[in-house]
């Protein structure tokens, strides 16, 4: 393992936490810790605890232990072929589950919700790290409580690295403190307090957004960085949220920075793609190189834009079964029929929002020229011959966002793939909707072709077959816009057939966590 640049990835990521002068005197949960210590290599881990650490907001954190040092808020970091092995504790007063989201694995480590940590259990949880290099992520994925426990700050990221990813960071010439990994969030801060959560009935149907954005948990972050290429992997941890990525400089006027995208959920493209936005909605992450040289601050940003919500009334009645079992994180009440959004505290989605900003200092030496080729990435193949499997997203007054009209039920499988199996899956989104960042578990996939994409994504497409610049990678979440239909190839090719034995249930949902929670979700099995 390469200690040095783990601990290059850890500085930079905790760098924002410990410098963040909040803009406000918020107290956050933030997700990095103090230099030194964020970091935790996967393999070190001997337990992972799941706790509340404010019952009034609700916030919880996950904390790593290594067998003597604790670390909350970790960023776990890995090298291709480390194994996890450590058993999880959950101090919630509500079941949870850890699932890797992006993770190659068995259904028994997928944390998926079938068979979640009762308040007070533990389990056992391990695995090998099989996937490319990239930025990963973990986060509680009980049906029903998904969104409350995520907003709550259980969000972690995890960075695999491999000889590409090594390769690429020393062709850019990389210092220590400009690699970071940030999960970009967004929370509800009202008269200097964070707010609970406490979706009314329309969030649940367009989802929980907040005003303002916290990066490593840290509202008003900034991270110092040194001239030259910096390399940030980024994760939408929003609940529902989609941003439109973009950088400025603030020291000149706030005129735009260009960067490249490097790579995508499922790690590095084929070569990287100049940009000035890009889209990245909630479980997507991007890798992205800027040349700070020659700037003295650069602000990251969410730039407006028209997310085209085009679903309107019907009251919502979310029907969480196992939910009344339990008490709520905060002492708020969650998705209460009397719950309403506050002006003060609400931030549309597409609304303009400041996310955080890098902080430049030195001259150094100009910037290396990028990279022609970042990875040995094939282009996308149609696999020949293979019969559409067809899904549609549909909106019903009545229920809300369904996948082929079909609420979830955490017993039905609705179908069944070989082992192996090469297939094409067609998507398409209803008119009356709005954008569905799709996520596929245990899998990843590539974008063939998007037809009918209208509004903002339109513009953004780069290629004849309407694709976006994010498309061009390994994908395990996708957004669909209102009248979209998307073409994947997703290959189930299992690794690792010991571990793999036996029918295996995975599932495909919207990411976004009202929606999820909202029944937004089918399980499939792998036969
Ligand atoms: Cu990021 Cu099914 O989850
Ligand atoms: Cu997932
Ligand atoms: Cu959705």
């Amino acid at each position: 393992m390469n200690r040095r640049r783990f601990l290059g990835v850890g500085a930079a990521a905790a760098g924002v936490a410990a410098c963040s002068p909040l803009s406000s005197s918020v107290a956050v949960t933030p997700l990095a810790v103090p230099p030194g210590a964020s970091v935790a290599p996967v393999s070190a881990i001997r337990r992972l605890i799941v706790e509340r650490v404010d019952p009034v907001a609700g916030r919880c954190r996950y904390v790593a232990d290594l067998g003597g040092q604790q670390i909350a808020h970790p960023i776990l970091v890995a090298r291709r072929g480390d194994r996890f092995d450590a058993i999880v504790e959950n101090r919630l007063p509500q079941p949870t589950t850890v699932h890797f989201h992006g993770l190659a694995l068995a259904e028994a480590q997928d944390g998926a919700g079938f068979d979640a940590i009762a308040p007070g259990a533990s389990k056992a949880l391990r695995f090998e790290v099989k996937n490319r290099a990239g930025l990963y992520w973990f986060h509680p994925h009980p049906h029903g409580f998904t969104a409350e426990q995520v907003h709550a700050g259980l969000a972690g990221l995890l960075v695999v690295t491999d000889a590409e990813d090594e390769a690429l960071d020393a062709a850019l010439g990389l210092v220590p403190g400009n690699r970071l990994a940030l999960a970009v969030a967004d929370a509800r801060v009202a008269s200097g307090a964070l707010r609970p959560y406490t979706p009314s009935e329309e969030d649940c149907l367009h989802g929980w957004f907040g005003n303002r954005a916290l990066a490593n948990g840290a509202i008003g972050a900034q991270a110092p960085v040194s001239s030259g290429w910096v390399r940030l992997q980024l994760l939408n941890a929003c609940n529902a949220r989609g941003l439109l990525l973009g950088f400025r400089d603030n020291g000149s006027d706030g005129a735009g920075v260009p960067f490249h995208l490097l790579g995508t959920d499922g790690g590095l493209l084929a070569a990287p793609i100049p940009l000035e936005q890009v889209f990245l909605y909630s479980g997507e992450r991007v890798d992205i190189a800027i040349d700070v040289s020659g700037r003295r601050e650069i602000a990251a940003v969410s730039l407006a834009f028209d997310p085209r919500h085009q679903a309107r009334g019907g009251r919502l009645a979310h029907r969480h079964p196992a939910r009344g079992n339990f008490p709520t994180l905060s002492t708020e009440t969650v998705c209460g029929a009397g719950a309403a959004r506050d002006a003060a505290d609400f931030l549309p989605d597409g609304g303009e929002l400041a996310l955080f900003r890098l902080r430049v200092s030195g001259i150094g030496k100009p910037a290396p020229a990028l990279p022609a080729r970042l990875s040995s990435l094939p282009e996308a193949a149609e696999p020949a011959g293979a019969t559409p499997r067809r899904m549609r997203l549909d909106f019903d007054e009545r229920l809300g966002f369904l996948i082929d009209q079909t609420p979830y039920r955490l017993d039905e499988i609705a179908f069944s793939v070989g082992r192996g199996a090469r297939e094409v899956w067609e998507i398409r989104n209803s008119p009356i909707s709005m954008p569905h960042p799709m996520h596929l578990h245990g899998f990843s996939f590539r974008v063939l072709r998007r037809q009918a994409t209208f509004g903002p994504a339109r513009r953004l497409a780069i290629h004849g077959s309407g694709r976006l610049p994010t498309d061009l990678g390994v994908k395990d979440t996708v957004v669909l816009w209102p009248n979209e239909t998307l073409w994947l190839a997703v290959d189930f090719t299992l690794p690792g057939e010991t571990a793999f034995s036996g029918r295996q249930r995975y599932m495909f949902h919207c990411h976004n966590l009202e929606h999820e929670d909202g029944m937004m979700m089918r399980n499939f099995a792998v036969l």
